[in-house]
Formats: C-alpha cells, structure tokens, sequence
C-alpha cells in the first residue's frame, strides 16, 4: 500500500509553539506523591524530589506543565499548601477520593519547575473557589513585595516572584463531576470577573478559559460559544481535553484515534471561528484565541469499573478502586501501555502538529504514575513507558514550520470514514534547512510506502529514521525488561519517494 504526501514550501500551516510539547501534573494518585516529591530517600534531593523524575522531565524539555488540576482543583484551596509543612492540615480530597496530606504546593511547584526548566501553568479554583482567592493566588505568586500574600511569599522562602505567565480559568466546568459545576454563562459570568480581578494584580498573564471537552455532553460546543461571547476580551486561549480510549473497536479503528482528535480539534475551532465572526467592528476582532489542549492521551480506564460505556457521558457509575477508602496518594489510574498504545499516542502527536495553526498549547495529561509517561516505584527506580517514546522525538524533532500537505494513495476503512494508510506531518526547519517526517503506518499486516514531494525543495534526502516497532502489539516495557519497546535508528540510503514503514510501525524521518 502506499500514501503519497505533496508538500511546498510555500504551503505553510504555522509554527509550532515551544509550549505545544507540554504536560500536566495533578495532586491524584501517586502523580505528585511518589512522582515528583518522595521526601527523606536517598534517590531525593533536600527539598523531596526525585532526582531520576527531574532528569527525566528535563530530557523531555517541555514548555509548560499545568498543575494542581484537573478535577483536583475544582476543590482545592491553595492556602492549605504553603508554609511550615508541620502546620498544614490534611484534607478530605473529593475528586478522587482520597486524602491530601498538602505536604506538597505551589511554591514547591514553583520551585520544583524551575529547576527542571519548565514555566508553570497554575489553574485556579472556580469550582467551590472564590474569585478573590484566585486573584490573592495570582499576587502570592507574582507581586513583588509588600503586600500580605507577596510577603508571605517570601517569608515561606522565596524571595522573588514566581512570575507564573499562564493560567487556566478552572477545570472542564461543563461536568457534571466537577465540584461546583455550573451553566455556561454561570461560569462565563464567574470566569470574567476572576479575569478582570486576577489581571489587576498583574496584567502580564494569560489566561485560559474553560472550554468543553466531552463530546456526549448536550452542551458540548454550545458551551463554547456561550462563554466566548463574554470572554473573549479576557483571555488568550480556549482549553478542550481528549482521551482515545481501547475499548473493542478493533485495532484499526484505535489507531485511527488520531481523526477522532482531528475532528474533535476542527469542531473548537469552527466554534472559535463563529464567535471571532460575531465580533466584526469591535475594537478586537483582530484577536486570535488559541487551543490549549491541556490533557490530551491514550487512557484505557485499566482500574476504573464502568457499568456502561455510554455512563461515561454522566460518569455517574465511574467508580475508582481506591473509592471511598480515603487514602494517602493511592496508586490509582497508573495505566500501563504497550506499543499499540504508543503508535496510537505518536498518531495523535502528528495531528496536533497537523492543527498548529490553532493549537499553541497542548499537555500530555499526565506526566508521572497517572496515565503518564514515566512510571516511579517506591524504592527509587524510573520506567519510561511505552508512551514516553514517540512524545520525547514530536519534543526532539517537532520544532519549526507545519507544511500543509496534498495527501493520495491507498485508503483503509475506518469507523472515521475511509483514511490515507500512512497518517503523516511534515516540520520544516528553516534555520537547519531540515525536514522532519512523522508517520504512522496504520497496515497492521504490510509495510507501506511514503512518497514525498517536496516543490520547491531541492536535492531533500532523507538521512534518518528513527522508529518505534515491533512484532507484538501488545508489547510493553516493565520494570523488569525496561527496554522492550525503546526506538530504533537507521541511516537512510535511499530518495524521498521510496520511504518504508514497517507494519506497527511509528517513525521519525530526518532530511536535509
Ligand atoms: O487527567 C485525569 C482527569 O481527566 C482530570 O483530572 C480531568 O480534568 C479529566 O477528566
């Protein structure tokens, strides 16, 4: 079979923000606790976190990491988590069910960010949270001194401010799960003023606000439209989530996940679209809202019980092992996945490559022990997942210029309609006169074969290509055989239109 992808160098779809390779970390499961901070071990440093995390996160080199939530934050008050750690309280955490020892919190967030090279992206409570908290929140972390939660800062040890640029107006607001759900132009109307009060502090951030997510729910778009008729002179971005989940649909039809994300991404963008149109003649119709994709992942539910699929839509049967045993950072949601789920993630990777004109930020929801990438166990070793793989080389590699291509060739069928066999994004690297191939051949039985063109390019050769492969679908790496499904390199002797991608094969091809 064989796909043939059509490229110019005048057919630019937009460039790739630093902060699109980003992810997510929240007070659930043992994502902070035995993530992060693993206090008085010899594998930590002296303020509690992991060496091998931070090494880890820092090879990833990622633009933003949002914390503490999630559906954490929708009942989370910030003030629990800082000050002498002796004095803070524990408290019953409804989102999860579990107890919050708030040994862990925004400045040893803060702090823990800045030394593995991140900017933070805090998101404020406006759930049960008031808009004068979420504001004081903003001043605690950004004003310089001299009032009383600016020195409250730096008497709990840090002089400076934080300086925190991004920050995320609640959590999927529209759900029912959510503590202090409410309707949309409730949350429009709480939203805007939390806007208004938290950019009197400091007028610099940027703010997300809480766009829907779940495409069961009545209001799903309609929620989007309503609030962004009030927002859109407040903030910067518009947030949506999407998890692909494997749940007997067949291989074929998981694989193609990544037009299931392709659509859900064109459906917030038509709706950012429609509202832009209604704003003809204000003084901002030339602003541009952009897609914060802050959780984006393969989740297949591995310790949730559910009745019913379709309950997902009210989550009203969703129930976690650790429900109601109120426990100390459980290990819960720790999802382990094997190389079918990390083609299906380098899949998605390559479609939110393919929407940079929208997206400029996305975060992989999670980053430690909770549907994640990497995996810690209590006596000091580090797993990368599966998963890790194909989202450390979209981070590598996908940096530069999205070309839009012209797609022909061979189809399969899918439940998203009949796609091209080889799903693929192409990044151009001026400065390195580079191009970056992502493919994902979705054959399971045959290799298939890319052709490039490339106009306007010339005497392009692709040198490298990195891929990610194997007999066994459902092959994953363990703490034991750590190293089962890791990529493989090969150097290229051959031209641009006689590319080979293996059956179950992600891969990265570097030209110059
Ligand atoms: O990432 C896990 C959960 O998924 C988050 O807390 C929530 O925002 C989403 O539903």
């Amino acid at each position: 079979m064989n796909s043939t992808y059509t490229y110019d160098k005048n057919f630019q779809l937009g460039n790739i923000d630093n902060k699109v390779w980003s992810s997510f970390t929240e007070h659930l499961g043992r994502s902070i606790y035995g993530g992060i901070y693993d206090p008085n071990k010899s594998f930590s440093d002296n303020n509690g976190f992991r060496k091998d995390v931070k090494k880890a996160v820092k090879d990833l080199n990622l633009g933003v990491i949002r914390y503490p939530g999630g559906n954490f934050v929708s009942n989370y008050n910030w003030k629990d988590g800082i000050g002498p750690k002796e004095n803070r309280k524990k408290t019953m955490e409804f989102a999860w069910s579990s107890i919050e020892t708030n040994q862990f919190g925004i400045d040893d967030f803060c702090r823990w960010a800045e030394e593995v090279g991140v900017e933070p992206m805090i998101a404020v409570n406006l759930g049960t949270g008031s808009i004068r908290s979420a504001a004081e929140l903003v001043e605690y972390c950004n004003h310089d001194h001299g009032t009383y939660w600016s020195d409250l800062r730096i008497k709990n040890g840090h002089r400076q401010p934080y300086n925190v640029k991004y920050w995320c107006l609640g959590n999927e607001m529209e759900g029912d799960w959510q503590a202090g759900h409410m309707s949309a132009q409730q949350y429009a109307d709480k939203a805007r003023e939390a806007a208004k009060m938290m950019k009197w502090v400091d007028k610099s951030i940027k703010l997300v606000a809480c766009g829907s997510s779940y495409e069961m729910l009545p209001t799903y778009l309609e929620w989007d439209k309503t609030i962004m008729k009030e927002l859109y002179p407040y903030v910067d971005y518009i947030s949506t989530h999407n998890y692909n989940m494997n749940s007997g649909q067949g291989t074929l039809n998981f694989l193609s996940s990544w037009k299931q994300l392709d659509n859900h991404l064109k459906n917030t963008e038509n709706a950012l679209d429609f509202v832009k149109s209604l704003r003809l003649g204000k003084k901002d119709d030339k602003k541009d809202i952009k897609i914060c994709l802050d959780e984006w992942n393969v989740w297949n539910f591995q310790d949730i019980k559910l009745d019913n699929l379709n309950d997902l839509a009210g989550m009203t049967t969703f129930e976690l092992t650790s429900a109601k045993k109120w426990e100390e950072h459980p290990a819960i949601l720790q999802e382990k996945y094997s190389l079918l789920d990390a083609l299906t993630v380098g899949g998605l990777g390559i479609t939110i490559l393919n929407n940079a004109n929208y997206i400029e930020i996305a975060c992989l929801a999670q980053l430690l022990n909770v549907i994640a990438p990497i995996t810690t166990d209590e006596s000091g070793h580090l797993l990368k997942q599966t998963i890790y793989y194909p989202f450390e080389l979209l981070s590598k590699y996908g940096r530069g210029t999205v070309l839009e291509p012209r797609v022909s060739g061979d189809t399969l069928s899918t439940d998203y309609g009949d796609l091209p066999v080889i799903a693929a994004a192409t990044v151009y690297d001026k400065e390195k006169s580079q191009l970056k191939i992502f493919a994902l051949n979705m054959d399971t039985s045959n290799t298939a074969n890319l052709r490039l063109n490339f106009n306007a390019f010339d005497g392009v050769t692709p040198k490298k290509q990195i891929i990610l492969t194997d007999d066994n679908l459902k092959a994953r790496n363990t703490f034991k055989e750590p190293n089962k499904v890791v990529p493989t390199e090969i150097n290229l002797n051959t031209t641009i239109d006689k590319l080979s991608l293996p059956k179950n094969s992600w891969s990265v091809i570097i030209c110059d």
